[in-house]
């Protein structure tokens, strides 16, 4: 008689890496993250808040990885709707800073594990300085929501993969969810708009679900990187977040070097670096900076790269510059982030499927990071 299976590769459930189970988990991580706060009438109920935002007068997002990026798209998204000035920080670089914190600063801490050192240790000076803090967690009762102020779980469930995938998209859904709710109680965004926003939140499940059949065109496309030395992610505004975190993905398990750019900051340097049949993958999703975007994608053209795009649904015009084009569903440019993430982590999983990389287990690094 002989044991076949053990007790981790059954919770895998039929998949063969933690990692691509958590990727296809995330229609139900974002409808059990989104779909309980908000009620009938539309109103966003999130488990605790403070409920007047008077004296704010600034906030702080912090936070390390893959939770740092979704910061940054939080911050675009509070500045649109909520109209009060963000400032995102890396956790082990805002403490050793000058911040301005006083009783005016309300910070919002994100972190899965909620035990990351760097961010617990800039929470607790924050606290120290008198900001209200909210964190954003998903690990509950863990060190960072038992030391705030309010906490906003997202209901992602448990993710084990050390490369981060629904938490990520989560804590967007969440950060999109408290930028209308702070919109709201600061009347900074028309009822048109909040409907219209929070309709396309509610979308999420089910265009995340779009975006998860396309598992095999990624996985053919991700063919091209897997023997590439560098790959470079461009995009601006939201793209240029996604792509940030589309590169650590990728370099956390594949080991193929990457770095995301800024597309205007394309021609300060890194230009220098493509030449014939590097891969340039370059998110053109904002309709507002899709010319600016275009014209950045034949630059790299004109240099011999090999551009993969992403681009919405419908796009024709990217078709005629771009080698290969992979579609997300349309929505509004500012929660475009969710479904280009999973489209990139489809792509990273791939790519370092095919090296035959320990993907759930990549050499150097840790799910949660205790020590500073
Ligand atoms: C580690 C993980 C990353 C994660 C980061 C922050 O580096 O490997 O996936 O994004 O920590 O973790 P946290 O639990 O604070 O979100």
């Amino acid at each position: 008689f002989e044991v076949t299976w053990n007790v981790g590769e059954s919770q895998k459930g039929g998949y063969e890496h933690f990692m691509l189970k958590e990727i296809s988990e995330q229609p139900k991580a974002l409808k059990d993250t989104i779909s309980p706060r908000i009620d009938e009438s539309g109103n966003i109920k999130l488990d605790e808040f403070p409920t007047n935002f008077d004296n704010v007068n600034k906030i702080y997002i912090i936070a390390c990885g893959t939770a740092y990026h979704a910061g940054l798209v939080g911050k675009n998204l509070i500045e649109k709707y909520a109209k009060i000035p963000v400032s995102v920080d890396i956790a082990s670089e805002f403490r050793y800073n000058n911040p301005f914190i006083d009783k005016n600063t309300f910070m919002i801490i994100i972190s899965q594990s909620g035990e990351t050192a760097d961010t617990l240790a800039a929470l607790r000076l924050g606290r120290k300085k008198g900001a209200k803090i909210l964190s954003i967690c998903n690990v509950v009762g863990s060190s960072i929501p038992r030391e705030s102020d309010y906490c906003v779980y997202t209901w992602a469930g448990p993710e084990i993969a050390v490369a981060s995938t629904k938490a990520y998209t989560t804590q967007v859904a969440v950060l999109a969810m408290i930028s209308l709710y702070i919109g709201k109680l600061r009347k900074t965004i028309s009822d048109d708009e909040y409907t219209k926003v929070l309709n396309e939140i509610k979308s999420f499940p089910q265009k995340a679900e779009s975006v998860l059949k396309m598992e095999s065109e990624i996985e053919s496309i991700s063919s091209y990187i897997v023997n590439q030395k560098d790959v470079f992610y461009i995009g601006r505004s939201i793209d240029y977040y996604v792509a940030m975190e589309g590169s650590l993905k990728l370099k956390e398990i594949s080991y193929i070097h990457s770095e995301a750019i800024a597309a205007g900051e394309l021609k300060h340097g890194t230009l220098a670096l493509v030449e014939d049949g590097v891969p340039v993958i370059a998110l053109a999703t904002q309709n507002r900076l899709f010319d600016k975007t275009l014209s950045n994608i034949k630059e790299v053209k004109a240099r011999g790269g090999y551009v993969i795009a992403i681009a919405k649904k419908g796009n024709k015009e990217i078709e005629k510059e771009a080698d290969v084009v992979l579609y997300i569903p349309e929505i509004i440019d500012e929660l475009t982030a969710p479904l280009s993430g999973i489209l990139l982590q489809l792509l990273a999983y791939y790519a370092a499927k095919k090296k035959g990389c320990d993907i759930d287990k990549p050499r150097n690094l840790a799910k949660s990071v205790t020590v500073e």
